[in-house]
């Protein structure tokens, strides 16, 4: 055991609150693989290169797009344009739901073996290129148990190349590996990660953002956030860039979030969010310290059973779940973020920094227009026990362990 002193220009705050820290031997950063090879083309107008991309992977194409957004906003109408002009043969998978779902997988796979199509092509936000990637899984698997890849029960072997036009900024599923789909039928959602899933290429021009509505961008903002928080409060002390990446991500939401949604139209805020969008949650801050993910084990079970937008089930439980895990021996991490993300003046008694920096992001969440309870997004407490024991049941690297029995807690303070 040693000390060790912290000090480095950040923030508004202009200091990371000087850190003097118990450190033990698990506190160092855990050894890591980073590999994150998808190519980005960011901006305006980088549609442009879409072509010379696809002739790059592959050669007959599957679009897939959602509820008509990309229509509405002509740039259906552009990669169609594009597709013709440079003679690449296409066919087309329409209405992809958010919290997409395993039959659209399924009318996917059957079209790409049918017709050999051997590159995926989704134009949409997160749902839409979810489908496209578990498609891009699902084609090659030899397997016709579609369900079966999502939950792993079937292998994932080789994956056609997926090409994102991302037009929503909050998954990250343009640059990361992860997938997730819902089944209706059993009331599920849940999803594999597989390095083969990962876009090969991401065009992203943050313009095709302006059409998002307050609540989706709202939505998204909060997503982005959860990967954040969910990766910041963990108990390894040592991976202390991992944790200043996270605040950039943090405060890059906070600043560009309710301004999205004030202005849509503003370019600064759209391109800032796009981009923190795919760093929440590429690897970056998740490399080298373990990830609990226990906001979302406990929001896919709420969109699994109500259907509800992913990142307002989030903004609902994330104060909560901030609240359950302080302790005296953790506040550490919570001072850290209240004085480096919300810049809560650092001389204050740690306990109240944390009170005040969980209630400020309450309150960003409120201020962005997004619901405060379960109760107001529809959710009822009839399934709470069955919906805890399912989430509570991977929750062993949450920065506090977490049970069954944390989880309905904060369902039900939630409510
Ligand atoms: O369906 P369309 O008509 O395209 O409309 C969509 C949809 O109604 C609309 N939209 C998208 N771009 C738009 C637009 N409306 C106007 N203008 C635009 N430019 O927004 C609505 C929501 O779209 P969706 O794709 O569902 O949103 P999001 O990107 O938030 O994706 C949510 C899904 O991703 C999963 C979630 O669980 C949820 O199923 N996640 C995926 C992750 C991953 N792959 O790594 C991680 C996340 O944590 C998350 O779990
Ligand atoms: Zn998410």
């Amino acid at each position: 055991m040693f000390k060790l002193g912290l000090r480095a220009a950040f923030g508004r705050s202009r200091f990371v609150r000087p850190v003097i820290r118990e450190m033990e031997d698990k506190d160092f950063m855990q050894n890591f693989m980073y590999h994150i090879p998808t190519k980005v083309h960011f901006g305006r107008g980088e549609i442009g290169k879409l072509a010379e991309e696809i002739k790059a992977w592959g050669t007959r194409v599957l679009l897939v797009y959602g509820g008509g957004s990309i229509k509405r906003i002509g740039l259906y109408d552009r990669v169609v344009g594009i597709l013709n002009e440079n003679d690449i043969p296409f066919m087309e998978l329409g209405g992809v739901d958010p919290n997409p779902r395993i039959t659209s997988v399924e009318e996917g796979v059957k079209l790409c073996r049918e017709h050999k199509l051997d590159v995926l092509l989704p134009v949409g936000g997160g749902s839409v290129i979810d489908c496209a990637k578990l498609i891009a899984a699902g084609t090659l698997s030899g397997s016709d148990d579609m369900w079966g890849i999502v939950t792993g029960k079937a292998a994932i072997g080789k994956v056609l190349p997926v090409i994102t036009v991302l037009t929503l900024a909050a998954t990250g599923s343009e640059m990361d590996t992860s997938a997730i789909i819902t089944n209706l039928e059993t009331q599920e959602k849940t999803g594999p990660s597989n390095p083969g899933m990962r876009p090969k290429v991401s065009i992203m021009d943050p313009e095709y953002t302006f059409t998002v509505s307050r609540k989706q961008t709202a939505a998204g903002t909060a997503d982005i956030m959860s990967h954040a928080l969910e990766v910041y409060f963990n108990n390894n002390k040592g991976a202390f860039l991992q944790s200043r990446f996270a605040e950039a991500v943090l405060k890059t939401c906070v600043a560009y979030g309710r301004r999205a949604c004030e202005n849509p139209e503003d370019y600064e805020a759209r391109a800032n969010l796009m981009w923190a969008g795919s760093w929440a949650i590429n690897g970056l801050l998740t490399k080298g310290s373990p990830v609990g993910w226990s906001v979302h084990a406990m929001e896919h079970e709420l969109s699994a059973y109500y259907d509800i937008v992913h990142g307002v089930g989030l903004a609902v439980l994330i104060p909560h779940w901030l609240r359950h895990m302080l302790r005296e021996d953790n506040v550490w991490k919570y001072v850290e973020y209240g004085v480096n993300v919300w810049g809560i003046e650092e001389s204050l008694p740690d306990m109240e920094i944390a009170e005040r920096a969980i209630e400020a992001t309450g309150k960003y969440f409120r201020d962005m227009g997004l619901p405060e309870t379960l109760r107001d997004v529809g959710v009822d407490d009839s399934r709470f026990e069955v919906m805890a024991k399912r989430a509570g049941a991977g929750l062993g690297k949450a920065f506090v362990v977490m049970d069954e029995g944390d989880v309905l807690e904060i369902y039900l303070r939630a409510f």
